[in-house]
């Protein structure tokens, strides 16, 4: 089923030179990569003095995540530069004791029942019920503000319902911050100045979050209300900035894929009006979209000392960068790696490979959102999709780009309809 490929940014062939690839990677993240990247077994780069190693390989992903995860704990000094004034210590930045204090309690809240999701995603419907049938829809825009509609629901309960487009606002603003010209600038900065540049933007965040997180503790809901009182504002803020973009990421690939590709749009719904509670369609067309457009392309570790991995031998201080921009389109694991075909993750159909397909990432860090991100998107997609249908306007189609996250275009307009 569905022969469609759905569109990427150009790839170039042959090895470019260093200063070339720094502009790319300041543009999109996903420019950097040349043809025989989504072939080979990794790559290693010489960047202004630092080793970068792109492990492209099932074994050198499992050594790095996995078999040697506590070698290839600590993410980059950059990054964490750049998101320490935010989160402080929340669970994506903390390492060592830190991070080991924070996860059980954060992993053990996350599964708890989330109250009233379905209240959440059928506001959603119910706006989108508002609109005269044919109106035209940002998908950017409105996947921002369902994503962030549902994240403050988990963290705050009902009281989180009100700050959406207030947060989703001050988030805009960080991040623009933190990517393009402005990352440059910041990371050529010593650690005291970007916290000074930074600092006011989170402390606006930390002003709107921390009265939620009073009330939601108050009314005892939310995870914030599961959470030790002394992590709370760190692990709230944490958990949003980095589920934010990437469930707004998913939701928007998985409409823009549907309307590319009718067949399976059609098979969709066919298991959405069947009623059934399982929904292996609508899972395997999330699995699909993690696939072709991975909310995290890229990520990266620090090797604390010399490893071997994979017959490879890694010094001291090398960065290590898993890509599952690469490995999810790579031409040695997957048939026909740039198709949209969900049906390879129906049930029945062949396993993918060990430690090819990571859109959570692998190992003791993986993302703690996983498994509340699949139940949320999939409720969203099967609620909304049982009754409207988004189609792409005439036009261009999207080039997606990347800095920390995937984004498929900055708008997107899409016409609703109903079913
Ligand atoms: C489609 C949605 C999502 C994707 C694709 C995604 C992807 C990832 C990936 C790849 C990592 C590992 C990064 C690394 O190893 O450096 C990660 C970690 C993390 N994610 Fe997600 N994520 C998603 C949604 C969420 C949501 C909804 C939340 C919170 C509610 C969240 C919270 C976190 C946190 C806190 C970590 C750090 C965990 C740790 O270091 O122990 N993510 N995510």
């Amino acid at each position: 089923m569905s022969g469609v490929t759905p569109p990427v940014p150009p790839r170039h062939k042959g090895e470019i030179p260093v200063t070339e690839l720094l502009a790319k990677a300041s543009r999109s993240l996903l420019e950097v990569w040349g043809e025989e990247m989504f072939r080979n077994s990794g790559t290693v780069l010489e960047v202004l003095g630092q080793r970068l190693i792109i492990f492209n390989r099932p074994a050198a992903i499992e050594s790095v995540l996995v078999t040697q995860a506590e070698i290839f704990a600590a993410k980059p000094a950059p990054l964490s530069k750049l998101l320490t004034p935010l989160m402080g210590q929340g669970l994506f930045v903390a390492e060592g004791a830190a991070w080991r204090a924070r996860r059980p309690p954060t992993a053990a809240a996350m599964a708890g029942l989330v109250e009233g999701l379905d209240a959440v995603i059928a506001a959603q419907a119910a706006a989108w019920a508002a609109k005269p049938e044919g109106a035209t829809i940002e998908l950017m825009g409105a996947m921002e503000q369902a994503s962030a509609a549902i994240l403050l629901r988990l963290l705050f309960g009902p009281a989180g319902d009100a700050a959406a487009t207030q947060i989703v606002r001050l988030a805009h603003a960080y991040r623009v911050k933190i990517s393009g010209a402005g990352l440059l600038t910041l990371l050529a900065l010593p650690e005291p100045l970007v916290r000074l540049r930074l600092g006011g933007d989170a402390k606006r965040i930390r002003a709107v979050v921390e009265p939620l997180i009073a009330r939601a503790r108050q009314a005892g809901s939310g995870l914030v209300a599961a959470l030790p009182a002394d992590a709370a504002t760190e692990e709230a803020i944490s958990l949003f900035a980095m589920g934010h973009d990437a469930l707004s990421g998913l939701l928007a690939a998985t409409w823009f894929l549907l309307a590319e590709a009718p067949e399976v749009e059609a098979a969709l719904h066919t298991e959405l009006d069947s009623g059934a509670t399982a929904r292996p369609m609508t899972r395997a067309v999330l699995q699909e979209a993690l696939r072709l457009y991975p909310p995290v392309p890229l990520f990266a570790r620090v090797a604390s000392r010399a490893a071997e991995v994979a017959g490879r031998t890694v010094p001291q201080g090398s960065l290590a960068f898993i890509a599952p921009w690469l490995m999810h389109r790579h031409a040695d694991y997957w048939e026909a790696p740039d198709e949209f075909r969900p049906a390879r993750f129906l049930p029945g159909a062949p396993q993918p490979a060990p430690f090819t397909y990571l859109p959570f990432g692998l190992g003791p860090r993986h993302c703690v959102g996983e498994a509340f991100t699949l139940r949320a998107a999939e409720q969203a997609i099967a609620t909304l999709a049982r009754r409207f249908r988004l189609a792409r306007l005439p036009g261009r189609a999207p080039i997606p780009s990347a800095g920390l996250t995937l984004s498929l275009a900055p708008r997107l307009p899409m016409r609703l309809t109903r079913r």
